[in-house]
């Protein structure tokens, strides 16, 4: 990890210009902008929590206070959080950025073992080790190409909140995103899985939940819903995708796309260890021909979690 000097700058201008995405007439194969690196702003810090809430059926939303608040931090990246006292297990776990309040930082977790069930759990005042900003995010989402349908699955949109307020508000210089312009799909098993559904509406872009038990919106998952939406003629057929939800669901948007030649980011969630690229415990299987090259893994830590959908052979 390098150790940037100053202040360092958390939203990666220069990459992030240097990606083009402003220029929407580019976007033929082979000169797709890109997913840029990520900037190597990353720091370790001791937070403390500020509050836990209780969030959908398994969930806590979980507000920390770091020592010294953080520039915006860009949707889709990461921060690897382990509790100091003991709780969490050894190895830190890597979570999205969900909100920033007030220069906290907000994760939405749900609990899944030890090392999410510790945050979930952990009382006011506990210490948390917070290491991050770490990856890529989102590219910027401009207002400018075709309209951008946001599918999040379960927990998986822990990083859609602040993607569609940076996209409502303008990122990257480009020019922002209207209301109409971003449709979030987000899909559950079940009503208590769609977390925090309705502080997601209240940003003011169009959001359509699905559930596979048909407990709220739509009865299916997010791509049958989206055929449904198009066939109706409520979206139109030429969008661009972000995903992140479970691997099939990964699996399938990127099937989706590729087989309509649709842009597509997908936000993987791999098993990772330590988050900035040194244990290779991230592998995701690149595509040979794909912008990634010829190299036959690419790490989610550090070239992810985002990638195109083009660029890797898999989602696992
Ligand atoms: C970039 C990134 C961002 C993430 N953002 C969030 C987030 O915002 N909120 C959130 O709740 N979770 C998020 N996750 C997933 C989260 O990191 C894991 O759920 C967590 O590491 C589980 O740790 P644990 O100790 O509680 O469970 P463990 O004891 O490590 O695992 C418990 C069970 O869950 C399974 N499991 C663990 N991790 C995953 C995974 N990633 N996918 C599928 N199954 C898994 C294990 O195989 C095991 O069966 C993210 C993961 C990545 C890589
Ligand atoms: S998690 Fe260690 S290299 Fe990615």
């Amino acid at each position: 990890m390098r150790r940037p000097r100053g202040r360092p700058q958390v939203e990666p201008a220069v990459p992030f210009a240097a990606a083009s995405f402003a220029d929407g007439r580019a976007r033929t194969r082979g000169i797709l902008p890109r997913v840029p690196a990520p900037p190597p702003d990353a720091r370790s810090a001791l937070a403390a929590v500020v509050s836990v809430e209780p969030c959908g059926d398994d969930g806590a939303l979980v507000r920390l206070r770091p020592p010294e608040a953080l520039p915006p931090v860009r949707a889709s990246r990461f921060f690897m959080l382990r509790r100091e006292d003991g709780t969490s297990p050894l190895i830190p776990r890597p979570f999205s950025i969900y909100r920033q309040p007030d220069g906290d930082l907000e994760f939405l977790v749900k609990v899944m073992g030890r090392g999410t069930r510790a945050l979930a759990e952990a009382p006011v005042g506990a210490p948390v080790r917070v290491i991050g900003p770490l990856g890529n995010g989102w590219p910027t989402l401009d207002g400018e190409g075709d309209p951008w349908v946001l599918l999040g699955g379960g927990i998986g949109c822990a990083p859609f909140y602040l993607a569609i307020r940076q996209a409502l508000a303008g990122m990257d210089g480009a020019a922002p995103v209207p209301p109409e312009g971003v449709t979030y799909l987000f899909g559950a098993a079940t009503a208590g899985l769609l977390y925090d559904l309705d502080a997601v509406r209240a940003l003011g872009a169009r959001v359509e939940p699905a559930t596979d038990d048909g407990s709220a919106g739509f009865r299916g998952n997010v791509l049958q819903l989206l055929e449904r939406l198009q066939a109706e003629g409520q979206v139109p057929r030429r969008v661009r995708l972000l995903a992140c939800g479970p691997e099939p669901m990964l699996e399938a948007v990127r099937d989706h796309a590729l087989d309509r030649g649709l842009d597509c980011w997908l936000s993987l969630e791999s098993l990772m260890g330590c988050g900035v690229g040194i244990c290779n415990g991230c592998p995701v299987p690149t595509e040979p021909e794909g912008p990634l090259g010829a190299w036959p893994n690419a790490k989610c830590c550090v070239e992810g979690p985002v990638f195109e959908a083009r660029a890797i052979a898999s989602c696992g």
